[in-house]
């Protein structure tokens, strides 16, 4: 039977193993998926297991998506760039390491958007964080026009533009209203407004054409920076069906299927965020 996994410290509330039973259980695949806690210190010893042959692969999320990189025999562009690793798996003896949050907020937004496509998209992203530059890789692998970041610490969306060359700008102070009037495509990607925390306050009312708005932060279900672009008329993609997209690579590589994100799955990890609340 194949196994994987998901690991962190602490790790108790990954919904990663809700998507990928489901899927399991939806095709009919006799293979298992669960949560291990791994501390920072015993990294090393659960890449033996891997090595070991236990696992035909697994997800990686906090604090190791950067220290398991130096654990890998092959790093993908999208890891490399983003410098985090959040799916491993086989690639015959080599362990190989890859990001797949760029391609599941970019898919999340084709799915939810009747007729988008990303090329020629002019894009503002609100973060300058590991998710951020996730994104970023995500959207200029898309062909997007050009791609904005604003960051409440200015330096790191400088930084981050340096880092990814001509497409990218950043901009701060007043320019973020203009940034947002020229953009198609809104995301915020920081952690404010995350299960309480204290909201972005946004310019929306700066702003009179109608826009696609996304969020990568997905407790609440519909955090404020979406409930006020709703408010608005902007029209919204919220952050969970990212969650949902970005499993969809990990899944195909272990079990050999591709798989497909349905209402009833959303429905599903939807639900277990209501009653739950917490990251
Ligand atoms: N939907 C998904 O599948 C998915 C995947 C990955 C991550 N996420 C979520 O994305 C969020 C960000 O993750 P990350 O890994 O990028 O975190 P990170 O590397 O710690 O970056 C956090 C970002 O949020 C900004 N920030 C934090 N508090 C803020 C506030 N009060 N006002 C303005 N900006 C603030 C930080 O700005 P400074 O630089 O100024 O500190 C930084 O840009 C997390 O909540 C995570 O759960 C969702």
């Amino acid at each position: 039977m194949k196994k994987a996994c998901v690991i962190g410290w602490p790790i108790s509330h990954s919904r990663s193993p809700l998507i990928h039973n489901y899927w399991l259980q939806r095709y009919g695949i006799a293979g298992s998926y669960e949560r291990i806690a791994v501390a920072p210190a015993d990294l090393e010893k659960f890449f033996a297991r891997i090595r070991n042959g236990e696992f035909v692969g697994c997800n990686i999320t906090l604090p190791h998506k950067e220290t398991t990189l130096v654990h890998l025999d092959r790093v993908e562009d999208e890891a490399r760039i983003s410098g985090s690793v959040n799916t491993i798996y086989w690639e015959g003896t080599n362990l190989v390491g890859t990001s797949t949050d760029g391609t599941g907020f970019a898919d999340n937004v084709t799915a939810t958007v009747k007729g988008f496509a990303w090329a020629g998209q002019k894009v503002l992203v609100l973060g300058a964080g590991g998710s951020a530059r996730a994104v970023m890789a995500g959207l200029l692998r898309r062909k997007v026009e050009g791609v904005t970041v604003w960051n409440r610490t200015a330096q790191r969306a400088e930084a981050l533009s340096q880092q990814f060359g001509e497409k990218v700008s950043a901009v701060a102070g007043d320019a973020l209203i203009d940034a947002a009037r020229i953009a198609d495509v809104i995301v915020n990607t920081t952690s404010a407004g995350f299960s309480g925390t204290p909201q972005l306050d946004f310019p929306f009312k700066e702003i009179s054409q109608k826009k696609i708005v996304s969020d990568i932060v997905y407790v609440p279900l519909v955090t404020p920076i979406l409930q006020q672009a709703k408010a608005y008329g902007h029209t919204i993609v919220p952050g969970l069906g990212m969650l949902l997209y970005q499993a969809v690579l990990g899944f195909e590589k272990w079990f050999g299927r591709r798989p497909e994100v349905t209402q009833e799955l959303h429905d599903l990890v939807a639900r277990d965020i209501e009653e739950g609340q917490t990251l």
